[in-house]
């Protein structure tokens, strides 16, 4: 099927949402399509056994993303697949979509949007080391931001910020400060490309230590209307499902404080799915 093609839910359930990242990022996007759609049933999976998946090459990343997706599409049947992850979705998406005949929808760093609203024609881009330095994130750049200077900050750092966030522990300023402290540098960056779905999550921090007023963009937004958009016209009338299962790809003994976290966020039941590669 044609990803822009419309859906109708297989069987007799609510569509059902497959939200797939390396860790707790991707809650961002559920957040989003949770407030758009929230009669869906919505699946969220989190590759905790591989990640972080920002600093591996990207054969490794390939290679382990299609195994994992091709197994939990086996397990949740889902109707939609959201790879709600910048470093994976910019390198597996072609691969996924040959091997799945549902729509699977990526996010990709938020470059065209940002250049549409700066002003300064100044943009940063904040993402993983991995997706700051990738081709498909440079060809965005030369497509629709090519008469802006774009400042990137690659961090794997902040991607753990945001992980142990989720798990009860606060940031520390100074730390987000110093990573940020590139887009600071002078007075012209006005817009802030969030290319990672872990740091909409950071959002309030970063508000906080940034020593003016930017605008910060991330794609959740779009993604949740695109999801949205292939969903079939009854869907918006579904009661709504305010909770959601989780699936973890490895049992250790940090999954405790992991699961707290995703409870708070609403998640009521968590299965685990080994992957051999
Ligand atoms: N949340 C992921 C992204 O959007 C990556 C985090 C990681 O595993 O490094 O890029």
């Amino acid at each position: 099927m044609n990803s822009g093609d419309n859906i109708l839910p297989s069987g007799n359930h609510p569509p059902r949402i497959l939200v797939f990242d390396s860790g707790i990022g991707g809650l961002s996007v559920l957040a989003e399509i949770r407030r758009k759609t929230p009669g869906c049933d919505l699946v969220y999976a989190l590759d905790n056994q591989a990640f972080p998946y920002g600093t591996k090459d990207e054969e490794a990343l390939v290679v382990r993303v299609d195994a994992v997706l091709r197994a939990l599409i086996n397990r949740v049947a889902p109707d939609i697949v959201v790879v709600a992850c910048n470093t994976a979705s910019t390198v597996v998406l072609p691969r996924i979509r040959a091997h799945f005949n549902k729509p699977v929808v990526g996010v990709v760093p938020a470059i065209k949007p940002a250049a549409l609203h700066s002003r300064s024609r100044h943009i940063g881009l904040l993402g993983t080391p991995g997706t700051v330095q990738r081709l498909y994130t440079q060809k965005l750049i030369d497509d629709f931001a090519a008469d802006c200077t774009v400042v990137r900050v690659g961090s794997a750092e902040l991607v753990e910020i945001a992980e142990r966030k989720l798990r009860g522990s606060a940031p520390d300023s100074a730390r987000l400060e110093a990573i940020l402290a590139p887009f600071f540098a002078t007075d012209a960056v006005d817009t802030i490309v969030l290319a990672c779905t872990h740091f909409p999550l950071l959002l309030p921090e970063f508000q906080r230590v940034a020593p003016r007023t930017v605008h910060w963009m991330d794609s959740g937004e779009a993604i949740a209307r695109r999801v949205e958009s292939l969903l079939p016209a009854g869907t918006a009338a579904l009661p709504s499902l305010p909770r959601f299962t989780a699936i973890l790809t490895a049992s250790n003994p940090d999954a405790e404080s992991l699961i707290f976290g995703l409870e708070a966020f609403g998640c009521h039941r968590v299965d685990y799915l080994s992957v051999h590669h």
